[in-house]
């Protein structure tokens, strides 16, 4: 399969709006239509040797799946940790929800203590690869801190540009991490538009969510992995709180993937999106019917990677709860606090809010009736609750 530390990589990137091929052996960003850049690969050459078989005994990290990654080059795998992360069976929680089986996907044990590491190892790995010399992103916090400890690993220089009033345990973790570090009076959508001058001026990659092809390729790997862990199947449910959306749409194309390299057949879990009450523009949107999300205004929430008034991807989010029978739900800040407090006495996971959220939204889909008592679930809990210490709802 690989020579040496070569390996296969994308054949070249495909633009999700139009389909138009892009030349993937130089650094890009958007497509020419402006919208994001899936990575294809041949994975008709894949088949039959790509297999779960063969994954099975090598290496507990995301790079397990380095046929399937877009880089070419070993030396280039940015390495902290990241990925296959546990799958934690919490019976306790599905009596309390009434459910047949929940399982928690605990990504606040990835480095960093979110899963922003594998979206931010994957980009930063193939940035380094390409050529990249100087690396910038707008974060509503974890994609930062993430940003900053895989550009110090690789020995790149990372600007970071956050909302002035994020957690500050991240805010610290950034600063140490070596990245340079500069803090907005406004939102995540305010702070890309000072990352856009950097570009332009000064020359800087950028890494935000989308805007760069390969961040969603390692957030792929949590569905790969979720189909591994429960044995070879994959479950009935997925709960993913839904900010930019790269978990979400990377677990898509991944379940896209395994179906043609003959993992699974044509069955989907049903893909469900969790926003807060005080900013879920995926949820108005998907509740109107629409195909793409309007800006929320004057987005407020505790649970920093869910203060995401607009997406690049939105249209992608919407396509994969749609195309899966699946939905999305809005919930408050006092309930994730809630749920995080159960949570955490039922399963020894002290999840980030945005993990609260993903239980918070089980009682509110059973009674719309998009989950059902005998349902097996699979939530994400996508960040450490020590990351948000001395935080509280805002509602
Ligand atoms: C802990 C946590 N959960 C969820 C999200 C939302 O992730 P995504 O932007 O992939 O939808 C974020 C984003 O910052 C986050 O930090």
């Amino acid at each position: 399969m690989t020579n040496g530390n070569r390996l296969p990589g994308a054949t070249h990137l495909e633009c999700t709006a139009t389909g138009e091929r892009v030349e993937s052996e130089r650094l890009v960003g958007l497509s020419p239509a402006g919208k994001p850049l899936f990575a294809r690969y041949d994975l008709e050459a894949l088949k039959g040797r790509f297999t779960p078989q063969a994954v099975a005994p090598r290496r507990a990290d995301l790079w397990r799946y380095e046929e399937v990654l877009p880089v070419r080059d070993r030396s280039h795998q940015v390495a902290l940790g990241e990925g296959w992360t546990p799958l934690i069976d919490a019976p306790r929680t599905a009596a309390r929800l009434g459910v047949r089986r929940v399982w928690v996907k605990d990504e606040g044990q990835n480095p960093t203590g979110s899963f922003k590491a594998r979206g931010l190892g994957m980009a930063v790995s193939r940035a380094l690869e390409l050529g990249a010399r100087e690396l910038a992103l707008p974060s509503a916090g974890n994609a930062g801190s993430a940003a900053a400890a895989y550009g110090a690993a690789a020995g790149l220089p990372v600007h970071v540009v956050v909302p002035k009033d994020t957690p500050a345990p991240i805010l610290e973790e950034i600063a140490a991490l070596g990245a340079d570090l500069q803090l907005l009076d406004g939102l995540i959508t305010d702070c890309g538009k000072v990352v856009r001058r950097g570009v332009e001026e000064h020359g800087w990659f950028d890494l935000s969510t989308l805007k760069e092809p390969y961040r969603v390729e390692g957030k792929k790997t949590m569905g790969y992995e979720v189909f591994e862990q429960l044995g070879g199947r994959l479950p009935d449910a997925i709960v993913y709180p839904t900010g930019g959306g790269t978990g979400l749409i990377g677990m898509w194309k991944a379940f896209e993937e395994m179906e043609r390299l003959g993992w699974i057949g044509a069955e989907r879990p049903k893909m469900f999106t969790v926003q807060a009450a005080g900013c879920a523009p995926m949820v108005r949107a998907w509740e109107r019917g629409e195909d793409h999300a309007e800006t929320w205004q004057n987005a407020t929430t505790y649970a920093a990677g869910l203060r995401v008034p607009g997406a690049v991807g939105d249209f992608l989010i919407l396509k994969a709860l749609r195309e899966s029978g699946g939905g999305a739900v809005a919930v408050p800040d006092h309930v994730m606090k809630e749920w995080v407090e159960k949570l955490g006495a039922d399963t020894g996971v002290f999840a980030a809010p945005e993990g609260g959220a993903t239980v918070a939204a089980i009682p509110a889909l059973m009674k719309k009736g998009l989950v059902s008592a005998d349902d097996e679930i699979v939530l994400f809990n996508t960040g450490s609750g020590l990351k948000y210490v001395g935080m509280t709802p805002v509602d």
